[in-house]
């Protein structure tokens, strides 16, 4: 194996990656260097912003009461509803005094190792275009209302900002374990899924892959089809997880404190060396060793999940 990842990396620059280290082969455009960014933010026309207001009224018609305080004090504080795809110059310039984060702009997904290291300097790489009318419910491509809207009022809360911080430092350390899959279904599960208990009942969604759809904020925080358990880290990695429909299981936090602590704490050498290759539990199942808020009746994925015409109940 080769020499594991270095405490003392500081990420300055982006670092060599081992030969024997996997990386998805994604072709890079012609205009885009080794950082993969965008030399600037694409010039969004009428339409285009027209979309992303559309899109921004019709989350805001489900998101009070069902997202977490802190995503809705983001929007504030980011002046997101000011009207069209935000200036990443501007946004960046407030988040930048909020918690030092900034936005950038990317072509596509970019390579895992290129993300962690954008993560580790706090850099959040946002999609440089934005869905049509004809894919205004459904994009498999992150866009940029998923990316700004979904993930960066989550940046403005201090203790979330360095768990993000902290997770691109520690992919580093996934990929030269061979263990991104496992790193990959904490973020799924968190940071694009995750549920957070605000009082006794209130469950409230802070995920962006939550946020950034109409159905499935619903679905997520009131349904009675989904598991809803709470987050355990080590619980969590070993976890299957599915792309392409609304989840049958949500995890829970406490606090974004709790969720800091529950990452940075471990010791993940000694995880991913106990770590099977493959995940070990369904995304639907309930085990021993869970908390379970709400035990799901999986009845929408029963009858078929998407595309089966079943309710989101
Ligand atoms: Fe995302």
């Amino acid at each position: 194996m080769s020499e594991l990842m270095e405490p003392e990396t500081d990420f300055a620059t982006l670092p060599e990656m081992a030969a024997d280290v996997f990386t998805a082969p994604l072709r890079k455009p012609a205009h885009i260097g080794d950082d993969w960014l965008e030399p600037r933010q694409h010039a969004y026309g009428a339409e285009e912003n027209a979309v992303w207001n559309d899109l921004f009224a019709r989350q805001m018609e489900v998101l009070p009461g069902r997202a977490a305080s802190a995503f809705m004090a983001g929007l504030d504080k980011l002046d997101m509803g000011r009207g069209g795809v935000p200036d990443f110059g501007e946004l960046s310039a407030e988040l930048g005094k909020l918690t030092g984060w900034s936005v950038v702009p990317v072509p596509m997904l970019i390579p895992d190792h290129v993300f962690f290291w954008h993560l580790a300097n706090r850099r959040f790489p946002a999609g440089n275009f934005i869905r049509t009318r004809e894919t205004f419910d459904y994009i498999q491509e992150p866009d940029v209302f998923h990316d700004v809207f979904g993930h960066v009022p989550m940046l403005t809360d201090p203790v979330y900002a360095d768990y993000m911080q902290e997770y691109g430092r520690a992919g580093w350390k996934a990929m030269r374990y061979n263990r991104l899959k496992a790193l990959g279904a904490l973020y799924w599960y968190t940071v694009e899924f995750g549920l957070i208990l605000e009082a006794p009942g209130d469950v409230r969604a802070y995920g962006a892959g939550i946020l950034s759809g109409p159905t499935e904020a619903v679905f997520a925080t009131e349904a009675r089809s989904p598991n809803r358990i709470m987050l355990n880290v080590d619980r969590v990695m070993r976890t299957d997880y599915v792309i392409s429909d609304l989840q049958p299981t949500y995890f829970v936090i406490e606090s974004f404190a709790d969720l800091f602590h529950q990452t940075v704490d471990r010791d993940f050498d000694r995880l991913y060396r106990s770590l099977a290759p493959a995940f070990t539990y369904a995304n639907s199942a309930v085990i021993d060793v869970d908390d379970v808020l709400h035990r799901g009746t999986q009845e929408y994925l029963l009858r078929g999940g998407r595309g089966s015409g079943a309710a989101p109940v």
